[in-house]
């Protein structure tokens, strides 16, 4: 089938699971294998990494594919490069391990000896949720030839007994030499035969791959609407996600004259078809070999492809594919048009050359392309003498992202002298097509390059380079702004190429050319332990060497059954709506449609919800938000089951919605209750402040991204019961909520939890569909595995909050010295269309409001905004974050305002003992001024300080940053009935069962090693009292549950020690207990004593205990552009004794929540980041440049990083006179810093009055 897909094939046809699918749209790199062939015209042997995802099965003709099965496993023998990354704690849930390790495979396939930016390029396209990246870049390293020493311990270990987390000499040494061999048949067959026309027939696609340019002329013209296919990532994803069916494809990959590259008088002619990776390789060369100033073009293109997708694309994508997409992102049309590029056109009859100029592009992906017409090839020019070439690109996140704003410039002098003699600006993103900014180019010849041509480039710019308010893309300050931006980057960047003086050089700089400056600490330090005794050592996650080979098993992994069917879902386009009719008679009609659901079909209750039953299985009459699910459709293949669910119609009446914290705030939208917290006297606190201030601030929502999407696989069993396989953390929840909707006991429902690719909070009532599932008949295996893009529209993520100092009473009152009096606080959180967790969540900001500083007259107000989105729910640190990040922005406000130091201020507001919290928890046992003082000198924060300063008044255009922030973090749920866990250890005469740091509790209790104890899975006819996994509270509960049962198991086994105190675990066990008739399986309890507190009262024990931490971060800016990087962060914290150093590493998810991951709605609730392509998780090169950690450090440390960025914004205002408090919300993207650093730039293009026009996204 010409739309099927290599990952499809190996997953579904071949039961390959070891390529994972984590998007389908090239955007994560799960899928990644590696492909080999023999190309005939050079004679070389050609491995490359791609997305399987992507790869036309049908494009695959003489290609060998390498999975990750194919490179080694834990049975047969490891390769060094799966051994390495499990053995430095590379994989944790291990769903993007397989990707990693062939993205690295390849690398080393093609390069033995790599340098660590050699390793850091391979990841370009590859996403890890989970690690923070550091463990894999530590590991691989190990494989790099320059062992370049800014990757190595600095130098102040000595202030720890450090210990490292790995030991390299325990790997196995790497030999090139043992590779598993391209197949000889492949290579004679690539050697010796034409393949002549290949054609392949589906049953709603063809697949024509000529071999020669005449035949592919003929089919052109024959099949002038054929699609053309070459790297199929931009069509794939036509297909994929826009519905798109291509009767006839044409594959024209392999015709030499498409592949060819010359060298001629005026420049290098590339064939259409060439990679972008060749095409960069070429000229990497010619600028080796060339005089400077023939490849200014060949540079401007070269930067370009360096922030070009990942790798995995770069490999197949072609240039001609580029082009021909005519997107108005592309990042290489804009440098093609500023350069003059030429194109050969080509039909049956003949062939023209046209300039790539702004007639190329007719309108929104248009070309002046006839129908019969293909691009044969593109010439790239040698730049001239007195020309001189530049290129940009601004995107949200730096590696693997599309662009905002992409633009390439040229300018040609009179020979001698700085007289603009030609001048070419193009810029992506500002139209539907690249466009020339003909009319500022034309103006500006005839002059000097100097300051007047700046201001006269500024104003024509700002005329000619406008957007419509309501553009799609949104950010239409911004972009206009960039456009600016770039062009005084370009202004600035000639200056100092004609040598001219530049005194604001910083406005060159660009990131972009940043490497990663890697200095990684993490230190543990082991307590005094027994030699024998695992708890608190670096120990390997026990899945991580099946992970790295793809043996293990995910829910979607478990093998096809015969017969099995497969579920898709239908869900509502409205955000709020009266379902008029549903028609499914065209879908019932369809190929492998077996049946479809609605309502009425539901055996047992409809109504559902983790805590509130105020949600629907299938929606009844109405829907609440986009992504509600009204129906599904059961069918024989997941291809036949989705396209019939799109065909179903459904009729609605709309109502008017409410998407927005705003909007809801206005009708007063809220669920009850609206909790309060309050202490002390708010007035007098008031009266006694020498200072009152007002502030608010939004902190955006954010996407779980756990990489393996919602999936169930329900097999009916007999006597009516349902083994359901789910991703879920809260198995128990997810039983009785099956058991609910179809009408059974929970009794007759099995959920079983092997193992999940990433969880976060998402996953803890079980995905809404495993609900669905089993209804059918009770008699098919039923599976529904989530497309990325479902998956982001249907679940809901974390909260969005707006945090509003004061509503009726004025909200922080402080003193003089800073100290802060007295507080009044107002929560907002969006919490969607259905209470789900949200009341908890809310509750957990309003205990952290203080975060960990004392204010005496404290009054917080949680409400929960009633929206018609889909229902916001737990996420990793449950409403605590937001509830701190508000805290942080009044206290920076406060300090701002006083124009002081912000870190004197919040050292003068800590907790200090004996004090007690809002909700009259007396805090004992405090050691937030020891962390305080530990990472004020281990970050060197006073140097640091002074080093900025001197920085900033250096540097006009880059200004760094530097926050130091505390954090209290509570132990536990809130929730009473969540703070117990469960256990049942049975030991076997061979061995016995539970996870990583579980085994380790388990060894240290039964005194015996972890090879002896083996993890199973979570299901829920073992143990029934599962709390979800979550809130940082599973190690304490389920350790106690396994230490009971454990201590139980010893005490049975103490007679047999006492009598054989030499005896062997084996003697006791198998020898002497089991004959005895002694019980060797026990369950062990644990619930968390002394809990309850009461909102009624504000009295009663709310946590168990508390820890501190605190982190200091540096950052630097690009005033121009908005982009930033992490220099530096140090965090201490106080965790007690880690169970395992190596799994409490730190994650990124947080520095994604404040600085990069952000979700946009429509107006009418339509979520329009649906995938990795738009909603930017942190990458490789996301983390900071130099990072010292000691202890796991919680999520909202990162807000360091966010308040470090306030800091150099507030460096740059002050450049344009601007000081005091301002207005930062969460995440600090691009566009919010460049926004927030007003200079001339900005007051060129000022935003449309709000109101008066509908934006294309609006803040939720
Ligand atoms: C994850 C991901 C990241 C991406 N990142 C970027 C990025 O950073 N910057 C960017 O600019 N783009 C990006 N893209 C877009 C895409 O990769 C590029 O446009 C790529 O160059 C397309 O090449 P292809 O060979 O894969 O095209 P295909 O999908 O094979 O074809 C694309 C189009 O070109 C036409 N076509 C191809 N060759 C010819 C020919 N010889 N004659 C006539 N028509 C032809 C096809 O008919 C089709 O309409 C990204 C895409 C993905 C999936
Ligand atoms: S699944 Fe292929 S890149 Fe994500
Ligand atoms: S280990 Fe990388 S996504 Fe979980």
């Amino acid at each position: 089938d010409p739309e099927m897909t290599l990952l499809t094939y190996l997953r579904r046809k071949l039961g390959l699971t070891g390529t994972k699918l984590g998007c389908a749209e090239g955007g994560c790199g799960a899928c990644t294998v590696m492909l080999s062939r023999y190309q005939t015209h050079t004679q070389q042997l050609l491995h490359y990494a791609v997305n399987a995802c992507l790869a036309p099965l049908c494009s695959l003709h003489l290609v060998a594919v390498t999975t990750v099965e194919g490179i080694g496993s834990v049975a047969r023998e490891l390769h060094p490069v799966q051994e390495r990354i499990a053995m430095a704690h590379g994989s944790q849930c291990g769903f993007c391990t397989p990707g990693i390790v062939m993205s690295m495979y390849a690398l080393l396939r093609n390069n033995p000896k790599p340098k660590m930016a050699d390793v850091e390029e391979a990841f370009h396209g590859n996403l890890c949720r989970c690690t923070g990246y550091r463990p894999i870049l530590e590991g691989y390293k190990t494989f790099t030839v320059v062992r370049n020493t800014r990757y190595l311990t600095p130098v102040n270990v000595d202030l720890f007994s450090a210990t490292s987390l790995f030991n390299p000499a325990d790997f196995t040494p790497f030999d090139p030499t043992q590779e598993v061999i391209f197949p000889p048949e492949l290579m004679s067959l690539s050697k010796d035969q034409r393949s002549g026309l290949l054609c392949f027939r589906g049953d709603r696609a063809s697949w024509l791959q000529p071999d020669s340019l005449d035949e592919f002329l003929r089919l052109k013209w024959e099949h002038p609407d054929a699609r053309v296919v070459v790297g199929n990532t931009e069509v794939g994803i036509e297909v994929k996600f826009k519905n798109m069916v291509y009767p006839v494809i044409l594959a024209p990959a392999f015709i030499p004259e498409l592949n060819n590259v010359s060298h001629t008088a005026d420049g290098v002619v590339f064939g259409a078809a060439c990679t972008l990776s060749h095409m960069g390789a070429v000229l990497k060369k010619a600028v080796e070999t060339l005089p400077p100033h023939q490849t200014e073009v060949f540079l401007a293109v070269l930067e370009q492809l360096r922030w070009f997708a990942g790798l995995q694309i770069r490999n197949v994508a072609a240039v001609g594919g580029n082009i021909m997409t005519a997107s108005p992102i592309s990042d290489l049309n804009p440098v093609f048009m500023a350069a003059g590029c030429r194109l050969t056109l080509m039909d049956k009859d003949g062939s023209r050359v046209v300039q790539m100029d702004d007639g190329f592009f007719t309108g929104y992906r248009k070309t002046v392309l006839r129908p019969q017409e293909i691009l044969l090839s593109i010439e790239i020019p040698y730049s001239k003498k007195f020309q001189l070439v530049s290129a940009f690109k601004q995107s949200p996140r730096r590696e693997d992202d599309i662009s905002i704003v992409t633009a390439a410039m040229s300018v040609t002098f009179t020979p001698g002298t700085d007289v603009v003699e030609d001048l070419r600006l193009s810029y992506g993103g500002m139209a539907a097509t690249t466009v020339l900014a003909k009319k500022t180019a034309n103006g500006l010849l005839g002059r000097h390059w100097g300051e007047e041509l700046l201001q006269e480039a500024c104003s024509l710019l700002a005329k000619e380079m406008t957007l419509d308010p309501s553009a799609p893309g949104g950010m239409v300050t911004y972009r206009r702004t960039l456009t600016l931006s770039l062009f005084y980057k370009f202004y600035l960047t000639v200056l100092q190429k004609l040598r001219l003086q530049v005194s604001e050089h910083s406005g060159c700089f660009s990131y972009r050319c940043l490497q990663t400056v890697l200095l990684i600490l993490h230190r543990f330090i082991i307590q005094s332990l027994r030699p024998d005794d695992s708890v608190g050592r670096p120990m390997m996650h026990l899945s991580a060497l099946k992970q790295a080979t793809g043996e293990a098993v995910y829910c979607d992994d478990v093998p096809l059954y015969e017969n099995e069917l497969y579920l898709a879902l239908i869900t509502s386009s409205k955000a709020h709506a009266n379902i008029l009719s549903v028609d499914a008679s065209a879908a019932e009609k369809m190929p492998g449609v077996v049946t479809c659901l609605f309502a009425d079909d539901i055996p047992g209750c409809n109504a559902t919800g983790p805590i509130e039953h105020d949600e629907t299985v299938l929606a009844h009459r109405q829907v609440t938000c986009v992504g509600h699910i009204i129906g599904a459709v059961v069918a024989d293949t997941q291809l036949h089951a989705q396209r019939a669910a799109k065909a179903v119609r459904v009729q609605y009446e709309e109502l008017q919605p409410i998407i927005t914290i705003q909007e809801a705030i206005a009708a007063k939208s809220f669920y009850q209750p609206i909790r309060t917290i309050q202490k002390g006297d708010l007035e007098a606190g008031f009266k006694q402040a020498d200072h009152i201030l007002e502030g608010e601030i939004h902190i955006g929502g954010q996407e779980h991204f756990y990489l393996e999407t919602n999936v169930t696989l329900a097999v009916p069993r007999e006597e009516g019961e349902m083994e359901l396989f789910v991703s879920t953390q809260s198995a128990s929840k997810t039983q009785s909520l099956v058991a609910k909707a179809l009408g059974v006991p929970a009794n007759r429902v099995v959920v079983r939890v092997k193992r999940m690719g990433g969880v976060s909070g998402g996953r803890r009532a079980g995905p809404p569909f495993c609900r669905l599932l089993s209804p059918w008949q009770q008699t098919k295996t039923v599976r529904c595995m989530l497309d990325r893009d479902e998956d982001m529209m249907i679940t809901g993520g974390r909260h969005p909050f707006y945090g509003k100092q004061g509503e009726t009473t004025p909200p922080v009152g402080f003193l003089n010295s800073g100290k802060v009096v007295s507080l009044d606080v107002s929560y907002y959180s969006n919490v969607g269309n259905s209470m789900d967790l949200s009341a908890s969540v809310m509750e957990r900001a309003l205990f952290h409001m203080e975060n960990s500083y004392s204010v005496a007259n404290v009054r917080g107000r949680g409400f929960l905004c009633r929206t018609n989105l889909p229902s916001n729910t737990a996420f990793r640190g449950f409403g605590g974050p937001q509830g701190m990040m508000v805290t942080e922005s009044w206290m920076t406000d406060v300090a701002q305002s006083l124009g002081r130091p912000a870190e004197q201020v919040r050292r003068l507001n800590l907790y200090v003992e004996g004090e007690s919290t809002p909700y009259n928890q007396v805090l004992d046992q405090i050691t937030l001024d020891r962390c305080w003082d530990e990472c004020l000198t281990r970050s060197g924060y006073q140097e640091r300080r002074a080093a900025v300063d001197v920085y900033n008044s250096q540097n006009r255009w880059t200004k760094r940053g530097l926050a130091i922030t505390a954090f209290q973090k509570m132990s536990i749920f809130s929730v009473c009935v969540c703070v117990q866990a469960g256990a049942l250890v049975h030991i076997y005469t061979d061995g016995s069962g539970l996870h990583t740091k579980m085994v380790q509790v388990a060894s240290r209790v039964l005194g015996i090693p972890c090879s002896k104890i083996h993890i199973s899975e979570t299901s829920t006819n073992t143990v029934p009292n599962t709390s979800p996994t979550a809130a940082s509270a599973s190690s304490d509960l389920n350790g106690g549950a396994v230490q009971n049962a454990c201590e139980t198991l010893n005490q049975r086994l103490q007679p047999y020690k006492t009598k054989n105190p030499k005896g062997s675990w084996e003697d006791w066990v198998s020898e002497a207990a089991y004959f005895d008739r002694v019980n060797l399986s026990t369950n062990g309890f644990y619930k968390t004593p002394n809990l309850g507190y009461d909102f009624e009262t504000n009295s009663g024990r709310a946590f168990n205990y508390f820890s501190y931490g605190v982190a200091c971060s540096e950052v630097e800016i690009d005033c121009l552009t908005g982009a930033h990087k992490n220099l530096s962060t140090t965090i201490v914290m106080d965790v007690g004794n880690s169970l395992n150093p190596a799994i409490d590493i730190g994650q990124v998810r947080g520095l994604g929540l404040f600085t990069l991951e952000e979700l946009h709605y429509s107006p009418q609730g339509v979520l329009l980041t649906r995938g990795p392509g738009s909603y930017k998780i942190p990458a490789f090169g996301d983390i900071p440049a130099q990072l010292t950690a000691v202890g796991e450090p919680p999520l909202f440390l990162a807000a360091s990083v966010f308040y470090a960025i306030k800091d150099a914004i507030s460096a740059s205002r002050a450049e344009s006179g601007i000081s005091g408090p301002f207005r930062l919300d969460s995440p600090a993207s691009a566009e919010r810093i460049r926004n927030a650093c007003s200079d001339r730039f900005t007051k060129l293009c000022p935003p449309a009055e709000p109101g008066s026009f509908t934006p294309w996204s609006v803040q939720v």
